[in-house]
């Protein structure tokens, strides 16, 4: 039997046959990195992740149009933002400190405490509509996102390049998608521990991390992916953490292990940024060192920023669209 049209195009299609505007993105990795997963519905493509890029600088997501994802996640941080927390379009202030986002594409799941945020499709509805805290505030207002970016021509063009499966259509799923696509990009693996380039000094911190640190600050992203409680449960702290989602006591003050990359860039620490110096960040775990370990640790944490990952031009705002500055 034959195969339908429709089919053959597929299997084209998946083949690697692709148009030339929607060829697919090629994953530049070290070696023994394996590409992230994606979801089956949203293959990457050249042209989505140009379209989830303007829209992560783009502050037509926020309801008064002063905030875009950028305004939080800046590029200089590593995708975090430098203060303690950061307030969202009504001043409500925020409840938790911005982390940055190297290397999101391989976790899951997001956030500091919340086991549904398992991909990020999902997890760019928080930012947008979430309550508690409001960030961008736009609960409630979702078809206004598609007819705001409709008015404009590039962005119908882009969608249509980006969405052909659904004629480009514009509203918040495909922008959910674009914005993960290009989150997606967010690759960093060349500070100097990558490159095998640690001095002396950090040299000796990496066996420390390894010894105390690397139980739970695992792997390539140094981080185990999963919630831990560094202290005694205190029920009459603000933010329970991973208890506020599932209502089990022994869930109260357990937070995912963040990542450590990029972290002297990332500041203030912990998940209320309450660590303002990252030995803070190190003392708060309750781990014993002395003077010279605590040093030796610093210098460690300190060579695992990347500044090529936070002046990559791809990964900066877009300075023109459809061949017109922005
Ligand atoms: C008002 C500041 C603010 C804005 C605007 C903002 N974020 Fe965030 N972002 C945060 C905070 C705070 C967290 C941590 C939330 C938590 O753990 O509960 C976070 C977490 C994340 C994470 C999870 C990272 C990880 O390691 O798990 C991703 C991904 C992310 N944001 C993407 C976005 C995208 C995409 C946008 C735009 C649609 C956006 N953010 C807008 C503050 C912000
Ligand atoms: C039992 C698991 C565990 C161990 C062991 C551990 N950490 Fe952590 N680490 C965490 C968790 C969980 C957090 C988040 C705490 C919070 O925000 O409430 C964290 C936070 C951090 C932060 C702040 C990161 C940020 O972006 O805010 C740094 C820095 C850090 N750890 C370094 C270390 C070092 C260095 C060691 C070894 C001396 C270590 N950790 C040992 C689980 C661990």
């Amino acid at each position: 039997m034959l195969p339908s049209a429709g089919l053959l195009l597929t299997s084209l299609l998946s083949a690697g046959f692709l148009p030339r505007e929607t060829s697919t993105w090629r994953w530049t990795l070290p070696a023994g990195v394996s590409a992230p997963p994606i979801p089956a519905d949203n293959p990457m493509t050249t042209v989505k992740i140009e379209l989830g890029r303007r829209l992560f600088y783009d502050a037509d997501l926020s309801a008064n149009g002063t905030m875009s994802c950028a305004t939080c996640h800046e590029q200089k941080h590593a995708f975090a933002d430098g203060n303690r927390t950061h307030p969202g379009v009504t001043d409500e202030s925020g409840r938790r400190n911005v982390p940055g986002l190297a290397n999101v594409a391989w976790f899951t799941p997001l956030n500091f405490a919340d086991p549904a945020a398992t991909t990020l499709e999902t997890q760019a509805a928080t930012p947008v509509f979430g309550a508690h805290p409001v960030e961008m505030g736009m609960a409630g207002r979702e078809a206004e996102i598609g007819k705001r970016l409709g008015r404009d021509s590039c962005y119908q063009t882009m969608f249509a390049r980006a969405f052909p499966e659904n004629s480009g259509r514009i509203d918040f799923p495909n922008v959910a998608r674009a914005l993960a696509s290009f989150e997606r990009t967010l690759i960093s693996y060349g500070n100097a521990w990558d490159r095998q380039q640690l001095a002396p000094n950090a040299q000796a911190g990496s066996a420390l991390f390894a010894r105390d640190c690397a139980a739970c600050h695992s792997g390539a992203n140094f981080t185990d992916l999963s919630m831990h409680r560094l202290g005694p449960a205190d029920p009459a702290l603000p933010d329970q953490g991973l208890f506020e989602k599932t209502g089990i006591d022994a869930d109260r003050g357990k937070f995912r292990t963040p990542s450590l990359r990029n972290v002297a860039l990332t500041g203030p620490w912990w998940h209320d940024g309450s660590a303002r110096t990252l030995d803070e960040a190190v003392a708060k775990h309750g781990l014993t060192h002395d003077a010279a370990e605590a040093k030796q640790l610093i210098a460690f944490l300190t060579a695992l920023s990347d500044t090529e990952f936070t002046q990559r031009q791809s990964l900066a705002m877009p300075e023109e669209a459809c061949g017109k500055r922005l």
